[in-house]
């Protein structure tokens, strides 16, 4: 694809039904109610020139460059201020208006750098085309008088800068800053010629609030905020459409590139996911994938201690398959198995399951949605039959009540967060349940009516306590039960949850949270013509994370939020296809789909398709791989873009267990933690090569384009084939998209997916078959998957994870904005700049009490270990509660979380460990 700018309608489409007819330039056409002139215009196909005017921002009307001809009309309005109107003729090429603009034009280019030769942004500058446009040829005024010309650089932020000399205080940036990224840190401050943009309180974007998201580069039209890439290697000449590799919001990209060097990362306005928005990962944060710390060549040793050796694909691959082959031998088929990434694509991970299941001969997989989200795949299909949120994104422009769970949103989520945003500043009501006082709960223009500020571990409690109300209150949508649900099911939760023992009273000393606000924010959900549920890690990585997922569900079906448009139950997916990574069949008890092993019809499917015998039994999990390894049962493991020793739990545990394997394959892009412990490394590629399809958290399948050869030689999916093929298994396919062609083949939920249908509408959301050939935005809309809904009684359990003397505070683990998981892409970008290390956040009355100051040093113990790192005092967390995050491994978190996991499904329990904190008086980070 050549480098052309996305038609920009100058406003976004209005969405009335009722059209009206207008004529333009002699032109008819028919607009919904509400189109401004300047929109219906373009849809004739006419050009109204503008500078204020863009259609991801509402109509501003300051810059007087849209000015056209009403018949009938006195005057010559804004086309982009101006709405259509049934029967109007608009002239929009007159001389009287030409000459408008031409005045206009020669104003702002008489305070305008002449500098268009060298300037960053020449050839893709809105001001540059529109003196073109409006065909200025000189400008009278001069350039002696008071003007901007030496107005200062801010180049404090490490991705853009702002040369306040090119501003034409069109205040685009100021409104997409406010009403797409929904953060407000930027005023035009000053009136008339003392107008300029202001960050937040005339401080640098460094230091202001901005979160570098970039919505105001790319609403500039002039080259004052501008990518630092673009000024270093110069405007590109081509791109590809791709999709972000960070989180689940799968935020689409246009690739702009240089030859074969992307230049930047601009945010695909017809992206399902995320409708021309991104945040400062996705936008800027690409750079590790040329980073000197790349392995681009296989690595072997015989032993861990051992230096490694450059190795060719062939040798590394006959090495590995040869040393498998020779565990299972003396060890037993049983002795080996793999684990999927969440990273990948949905090809790769295809294969690697593939290869475990037909070439190992056993179904020890697991992926690393074991240790986020797997309470989500047991606890949905328990109640509603699959294994998936139940909306599109776009659905939350439609809710009247947003209960946030487990979540943070603006950092884990952030373009996900700012549309919710959006619609909270439209009225929507926030229920926040959270033990931190997360962002969403006071934001600019955004405040939670309630924040339910429970003690971890207690999430269980409240849900159920919320249920009680509703079910005692008379507030259950009994039409709904009735017609959608399982009645047996529904009766038996109903006698369990009216059980005074789980009224919000008696659970108020349990949660920490006073009975009336749980009583409040229950009535809230339960009477709102449409309120949905969104949650996190916050709910599944708990003991009790299965039981709690399956609380929620019951809530929203008891309340009818289920089904339609504005309602729903929402995983927020952790990794950028950790959906995909479930539905590829990556679960050792799973075949793609979410169909157990056991089931003969389905496992004889595969089989036929892969020509080997399948095993019909579950295999092993990732913890149990791991203690199976300590006592010399598992030998050798296939660790696909996975840093098990940083990311899982206890880490001692699972260094032990690595320790003790005879083979550790790791396939990733650096060497990281767990290749500490590898005999084999097998280099990965990063997303900018890869040609597959990731799944976000509202089920889309996005495409991922490679924008650059494979800088290993090989494609992930070609090594895995190659060791499969060297073990026996011959394994082949002439590209990705035949990978898709066999998933949709064998998976239902997939069967109409193909490279070609994604090329041709961009994104499907599953299922997406023959009844839905388009995909499917909204899941259970006249029946649930597993036809009825099912109500499954929930009783909270307290964790085994107490406070005591020795470990008084409970410590609970998130994300920052800027870092991503173990860092290991976003440490290799400038976003350390923000987040240079993890800190411990700390109550005031905790600290105060073990002589601990702010910025300083403190020792966190738990029964698992103890690491260090600097502690803040803050009270986004209550006293007795400590926050980190586990994004470096120096500090290592995941030292101190304990091995307490889900009940059902081993998912570890990372939100809740007993801690004790110290000052500490050595300052030795690497220890
Ligand atoms: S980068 Fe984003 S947050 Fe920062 S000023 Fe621009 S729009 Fe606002
Ligand atoms: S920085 Fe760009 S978008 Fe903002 S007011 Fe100036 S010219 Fe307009
Ligand atoms: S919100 Fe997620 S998917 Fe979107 S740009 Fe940011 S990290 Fe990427
Ligand atoms: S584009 Fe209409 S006034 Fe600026």
């Amino acid at each position: 694809m050549t480098i052309a700018n996305d038609i920009d309608f100058g406003t976004p489409a209005a969405t009335s039904d009722v059209d009206v007819s207008v004529t333009i330039d002699g032109t008819s056409i028919c607009v919904p109610a509400g189109t401004s002139v300047m929109r219906a215009a373009a849809e004739a196909g006419v050009a109204i020139p503008k500078l204020c005017a863009t259609d991801r921002l509402d109509a501003f009307g300051s810059c007087r460059m849209c000015v056209v001809d009403i018949e009938g009309r006195k005057g010559t309005p804004a086309s982009c201020t101006t709405p259509c109107e049934d029967g109007m003729v608009v002239n929009t090429q007159t001389p009287h208006v030409a000459k408008i603009r031409r005045g206009v034009m020669e104003l702002y280019i008489s305070d305008h750098p002449l500098d268009c030769l060298t300037c960053p942004a020449n050839g893709d500058c809105e001001l540059q085309d529109m003196a073109g446009v409006v065909g200025l040829r000189e400008v009278r005024y001069g350039f002696d008088g008071e003007n901007h010309l030496d107005a200062p650089k801010d180049e404090s932020n490490p991705y853009f800068t702002f040369d306040a000399s090119k501003c034409i205080a069109c205040s685009r940036c100021v409104r997409a800053c406010g009403e797409v990224q929904g953060t407000f840190a930027l005023t035009i401050s000053g009136r008339g010629f003392e107008s300029k943009v202001s960050a937040s309180a005339g401080e640098s974007f460094l230091q202001s609030e901005c979160v570098s998201c970039g919505a105001c580069v790319q609403a500039c039209p002039t080259s004052t905020l501008q990518e630092k890439t673009v000024i270093e290697l110069g405007t590109p000449t081509r791109k590809v459409k791709t999709t972000c590799a960070y989180c689940g919001v799968g935020c689409s990209f246009t690739a702009e590139m240089r030859g074969n060097e992307l230049v930047r990362m601009v945010p695909d306005k017809s992206g399902g996911a995320n409708e021309g928005h991104s945040c400062v990962k996705g936008r800027f944060a690409w750079g590790y994938a040329s980073h000197a710390d790349r392995v681009l060549s296989p690595l072997v040793r015989d032993r861990i201690d051992e230096p490694w050796r450059e190795a060719t694909w062939d040798e590394a691959i006959a090495f590995a398959a040869a040393r498998l082959q020779a565990i299972q031998a003396e060890h037993g088929v049983d002795s080996i198995g793999g684990i999927t990434s969440s990273r990948c694509t949905n090809e790769e991970v295809f294969v690697v399951q593939k290869m475990i299941r037909a070439a190992f001969g056993n179904n020890n997989v697991d992926t690393c949605a074991r240790v986020c989200h797997s309470p989500t795949g047991y606890g949905l299909k328990q109640t509603f039959g699959t294994s998936a949120g139940t909306q599109d994104f776009a659905s939350v422009e439609e809710s009247d009540v947003i209960v946030v769970i487990g979540a943070n949103p603006t950092d884990a989520h952030p373009v996900f967060a700012s549309r919710m945003k959006k619609r909270l500043r439209q009225g929507a009501e926030l229920i926040v349940i959270d033990p931190r006082r997360i962002d969403l709960v006071h934001s600019p223009h955004v405040h939670a009516s309630h924040h339910l500020q429970l003690l971890p571990g207690t999430n269980v409690a409240v849900v159920n306590a919320i249920s009680h109300v509703v079910v005692t209150e008379g507030l259950v949508d009994t039409a709904f039960v009735s017609e959608r649900c399982d009645p047996a099911s529904y009766d038996a939760w109903e006698s369990f949850i009216r059980l005074p023992e789980n009224s919000p009273e008696a659970l108020a000393d349990v949660t920490g949270v006073p009975a009336e606000l749980i009583r409040s924010a229950a009535r809230v959900y339960a009477t709102a013509p449409n309120a949905a549920i969104y949650y996190g890690l916050g709910v599944t990585e708990h003991s009790q994370g299965s039981t709690m997922v399956m609380a929620i569900a019951n809530l929203a079906m008891a309340t009818g939020n289920i089904g339609r448009r504005g309602v729903g139950v929402n995983p927020l997916r952790g990794q950028n296809n950790v959906q995909g990574a479930c539905d590829m069949g990556s679960f050792p008890h799973e075949l793609a789909g979410y169909r157990h092993v056991s089931d003969d019809t389905v496992r004889h499917q595969f089989e036929a398709v892969w020509g080997a015998e399948l095993r019909a039994e579950p295999g092993l999990r990732i913890p149990n791989m791991l203690d199976a390894a300590t006592v010399g049962a598992f030998r050798a493991i296939y660790i696909q873009g996975e840093d098990i020793a940083q990311s899982d739990p206890n880490t001692q545990h699972v260094r032990a267990a690595l320790e003790a394997m005879d083979l550790v394959i790791v396939q990733d892009l650096f060497l990281n933690e767990t290749s500490k412990f590898a005999h084999v490394f097998l280099p990965g590629t990063s997303f900018l090569e890869k040609d597959g399809t990731f799944t976000n958290a509202e089920r889309r399948i996005n495409r991922v384009r490679p924008i650059m050869p494979s800088r290993t030689g090989m494609s992930e999916w070609e090594v895995t084939c190659a060791l499969a093929t060297a073990m026996g298994y011959p394994m082949h396919y002439d590209s990705a998209s035949q990978i898709m062609d066999e998933i949709a083949e064998l998976t239902p939920t997939f069967a109409g997916v193909s490279f070609a249908l994604l090329d041709r509408v961009g994104s499907v959301q599953w299922p997406c078959n023959d009844a839905t050939p388009l995909g499917t935005p909204i899941m259970h809309e006249d029946h649930f998957v597993r036809g009825l809904g099912n109500f499954v009684t929930t009783p909270y359990v307290p964790t085994d994870e107490r406070t005591t003397r020795k470990f008084p505070l409970l410590l609970t683990t998130g994300r920052s904005l800027t870092q991503y998981n173990v860092g290991a892409q976003t440490r290799r970008t400038a976003n350390v700049t923000w987040h240079p290390e993890d800190i411990l956040d700390m109550h005031e009355s905790d600290a105060e009490l073990r002589g601990v100051a702010d910025g300083t040093w403190v020792e966190v113990s738990s029964r698992a270990g103890v690491t260090s790192m600097r502690v803040r005092i803050s009270d986004d967390v209550p006293a007795g509660v400590v926050y980190t995050t586990f994004h470096h491994p120096v500090s290592g978190a995941n030292v101190v979380t304990t091995d307490n996991s889900d009940w059902a499904t081993n998912c570890p329990e990372y939100k809740v460990t007993a801690v004790e904190v110290r000052p500490q008086t050595r300052v030795d980070v690497g220890a």
